[in-house]
C-alpha cells in the first residue's frame, strides 16, 4: 500500500496542479458524522426532511427538523483532524491548488486557519454579490469566499457551510448560532429583519448548486494534473464526476477512503486507510522528496 501513496507524492511537485475533492469521510475522525455507512446520517433522520420543497412548503417542520438535527448531530464544537491539517500545510507549501468540498463543516477553512465565522459570512457576501454583479474579475465565485490572491488554497464548499443562514429574500448571510438558538427556543421559522425567512446556507436535496461554484470547480478539475477524492463515497453529482473528467483531461487520479467506491476502477490509485493516516503521510512524503531535491 504504502508505494501507491508514493506513486502520488512522484506525481505532485510545485509546478502539478492538484485539487482536493473531500467529503465527510474526512471529517469524520474530528467526530462529524459520515452521511452513510454504519451509524450515518440518514440511518437516524430521513433525507426526505431536509428536501428543498420542504424547505419551501413547511419552514416550521423544516426548521424543527433541521434544529433537531444540528442538535443531535453536529451539536458539539467540532476541531479539524490531522488530515485537514495535512491538506492546509500541503496548500501552504505549493502542493496544494484547491479544496472542492461536499462538507458543510467549515473545517477545512479552521484548519487552513481563515478569520472567524462572521469574518467569513461576510466575506461569503461580498463574494456572492460580486458573483451576481457579473464581476467575473478575479472575485471568487460564490462558496469559496478565499480571497482571491491571497496565497490562500482556495476552498469551495460545493455544497455550503452550515455555520451560516442566509435570507431566501434580501440574500444577506449570517453567522448561523444566534438564528439557531432563537429556532431551537421556538422561534420557528426565524425570519430576517427583512422579513424574509431564513435558510442554512448549505444546498439542500433537490436544489440547484450554485452555478458559480460548480463552474470555478468544473475548470479547476480539468485544468488538473492530478485529482485527490478523499473520504467521499463518490454517490452524489457533480462531485461524483468530476474524478472521472480529471481523468479524462489527463490527471493522475488518486482516491483515498475506507471503503470501495463506484469510480475506483477509473482511479490510477486506490489508497484504502484512514484519512488521518494517509494524508500526513502523503505530506511527509512530499517534504521528504522536496528536501531529496
Ligand atoms: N478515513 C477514510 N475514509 C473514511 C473515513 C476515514 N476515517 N471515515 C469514513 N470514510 C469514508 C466512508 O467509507 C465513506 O465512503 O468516507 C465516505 C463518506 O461517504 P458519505 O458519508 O456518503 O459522505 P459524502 O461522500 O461526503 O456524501 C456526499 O451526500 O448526503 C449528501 O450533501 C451530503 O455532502 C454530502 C453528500
Amino acid at each position: 500500500d504504502g508505494d501507491r501513496l508514493e506513486r502520488l507524492a512522484a506525481e505532485i511537485d510545485r509546478d502539478a496542479t492538484v485539487v482536493a475533492l473531500t467529503g465527510a469521510g474526512i471529517s469524520a475522525p474530528s467526530g462529524v458524522p459520515t452521511f452513510r455507512g454504519e451509524d450515518g446520517v440518514w440511518e437516524h433522520f430521513d433525507e426526505g426532511q431536509f428536501t428543498y420543497g420542504r424547505f419551501r412548503s413547511d419552514p416550521e417542520g423544516f426548521w424543527a427538523d433541521r434544529v433537531a438535527l444540528q442538535r443531535e448531530l453536529f451539536g458539539e464544537e467540532y476541531e479539524p483532524n490531522a488530515a485537514h491539517e495535512a491538506l492546509a500545510a500541503m496548500g501552504r507549501d505549493g502542493y496544494l491548488d484547491a479544496v472542492l468540498t461536499q462538507n458543510t463543516d467549515g473545517l477545512h477553512r479552521d484548519a487552513a486557519d481563515v478569520a472567524d465565522r462572521a469574518d467569513v459570512a461576510d466575506r461569503a457576501d461580498r463574494a456572492d454579490r460580486a458573483a451576481e454583479d457579473g464581476n467575473r474579475g478575479d472575485d471568487p465565485g460564490a462558496g469559496d469566499d478565499t480571497p482571491a490572491g491571497t496565497g490562500q488554497t482556495p476552498i469551495l464548499e460545493l455544497h455550503g457551510n452550515a455555520r451560516r443562514v442566509r435570507c431566501t429574500d434580501c440574500g444577506r448571510r449570517r453567522d448561523g448560532d444566534p438564528i439557531f438558538d432563537r429556532a431551537a427556543d421556538g422561534d420557528l421559522p426565524p425570519t430576517c429583519d427583512c422579513g424574509g425567512i431564513y435558510k442554512p446556507d448549505v444546498v439542500l436535496f433537490g436544489e440547484q448548486l450554485p452555478g458559480a461554484v460548480v463552474q470555478r470547480a468544473r475548470t479547476l478539475t480539468r485544468d488538473s494534473d492530478v485529482f485527490l477524492a478523499i473520504g467521499s463515497s463518490l454517490v452524489v453529482e457533480p462531485a461524483a464526476s468530476f474524478p472521472r473528467e480529471a481523468g479524462a483531461t489527463g490527471a493522475t487520479v488518486g482516491i483515498v477512503n475506507l471503503e470501495s467506491t463506484p469510480v475506483d476502477g477509473a482511479a490510477d490509485v486506490v489508497y484504502r486507510d484512514d484519512v488521518t493516516e494517509a494524508l500526513p503521510r502523503l505530506r511527509s512524503l512530499l517534504e521528504r522528496g522536496a528536501d531529496g531535491g
